[in-house]
């Protein structure tokens, strides 16, 4: 399977199956000098679950650093970092092996590789992306050089709209709903990527907001990806919609932020802002319309494996990670970010200093 590495200098390879032994990443192309402890890394592996409510596999998510940071510090050479599946349970899936969930990848992976992991989803398992959260705690340490702050919430969930105030109450009558009627929901996330320096993408083909699209785009179950007022653009009179240049501070920038922060593929200090959208879950207990494969004849299914009655929030966590990991890679393709150590040149190369090296 070719495809499983994201990213150009700062390159995150992720391995795994949602109910193989353990799932983890390779992140080849961090410099050497960061700042990163055990613990950077488990308070982003925490937030996998943020409602254990609608999600009725909750993993503890232990890990080990095997390589790439010696005494609490990048030493440049690849981060590999492994974490265990514990809580697995297979026997469910057994049943409908031979008959794909509609909405899922069963068919597809069949399709395409003829022998496939049939257990909870495999390689296409939400289960799997636990090791972008882990990649994505190392590039948020590298983001955090560059002071740059990535935040993201959900605007909807079960087609309700939410806010601080009501996103709690929602969840807890969504997850009742679902069990009561054996189905599933999704949602819109908005993340938001501030203090982003100038000259972030490069027009063909590495666009920063086409980057972000590629990553958001490739976390299973997401349907759009939206920048600044998306499709609401179409709708607008150039008049109303392109953002008036103005000077503040001494700099120009913009009045508002409609473009999304980003302009001929290329962010020009003003926050970058996107929208997504997340679809109901697709195993659901409820009988769905299937084909066994192997009769080749019409047949019902349910999933009674432990699915998620609504992964928006879930995603969140996600999407903030790969928001991360394609920022840090922008970084270093701009030279804002050395590729070789953060350390500088001098205070390195001091027994060894020439002057065309300083
Ligand atoms: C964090 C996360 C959790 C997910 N949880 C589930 C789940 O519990 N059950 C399920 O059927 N799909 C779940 N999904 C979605 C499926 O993985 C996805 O729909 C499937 O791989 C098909 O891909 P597609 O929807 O992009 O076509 C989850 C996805 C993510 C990112």
């Amino acid at each position: 399977m070719v495809g499983s590495t994201l990213g150009t200098l700062f390159r995150v390879t992720t391995w795994g199956e949602s109910h193989g032994d353990s799932i983890g990443c390779v992140i080849d192309g961090c410099p050497a000098g960061i700042k990163l402890t055990r613990k950077h890394i488990k308070d982003e592996l925490d937030k996998d679950i943020p409602y254990p409510v609608l999600t009725r596999r909750v993993e503890e998510n232990a890990f080990q650093i095997l390589s790439g940071v010696f005494e609490g510090t990048t030493i440049g050479t690849p981060i590999s970092i492994i974490i265990r599946n514990s809580n697995v349970e297979s026997e469910k899936y057994k049943k409908i092996m031979h008959t794909p969930r509609p909405g899922h990848a069963d068919l597809t992976y069949r399709l395409k590789y003829g022998h496939v992991d049939w257990r909870g989803g495999s390689r296409a398992s939400g289960r799997t992306w636990i090791s972008i959260i882990a990649a994505g705690a190392v590039a948020k340490r590298v983001c955090m050089l560059k002071k740059i702050l990535i935040t993201s919430r959900i605007l909807e969930m079960g087609g309700h709209k939410v806010d601080d105030k009501n996103l709690k109450n929602v969840i807890e009558k969504l997850a009742e709903e679902s069990k009561r009627n054996n189905d599933t929901t999704g949602g819109i996330i908005e993340v938001e990527i501030a203090n982003i320096p100038h000259g972030l993408g490069v027009p063909f083909f590495n666009r920063y907001h086409a980057d972000l699209g590629h990553g958001i785009l490739n976390i299973p179950g997401i349907k759009t990806f939206e920048l600044g007022a998306g499709e609401e653009a179409a709708r607008m009179k150039a008049s109303d919609f392109n953002d008036p240049l103005v000077v503040k501070g001494g700099a120009v920038t913009t009045e508002s932020n409609r473009a999304g922060g980003v302009l001929g593929g290329i962010t020009y200090g003003v926050p970058v802002v996107f929208r997504f959208a997340v679809k109901p879950t697709p195993s659901i207990l409820k009988p769905q319309k299937s084909v066994n494969l192997r009769t080749m004849k019409s047949a019902m299914m349910s999933t009674e494996g432990r699915f998620d009655a609504n992964f928006t929030p879930r995603v969140q966590v996600v999407a903030e990670a790969v928001s991360a990991i394609i920022t840090v890679d922008h970084l270093m393709l701009a030279g804002y970010i050395p590729c070789d150590s953060i350390i500088p040149r001098r205070e390195r190369l001091q027994y060894g200093l020439r002057e065309n090296e300083s």
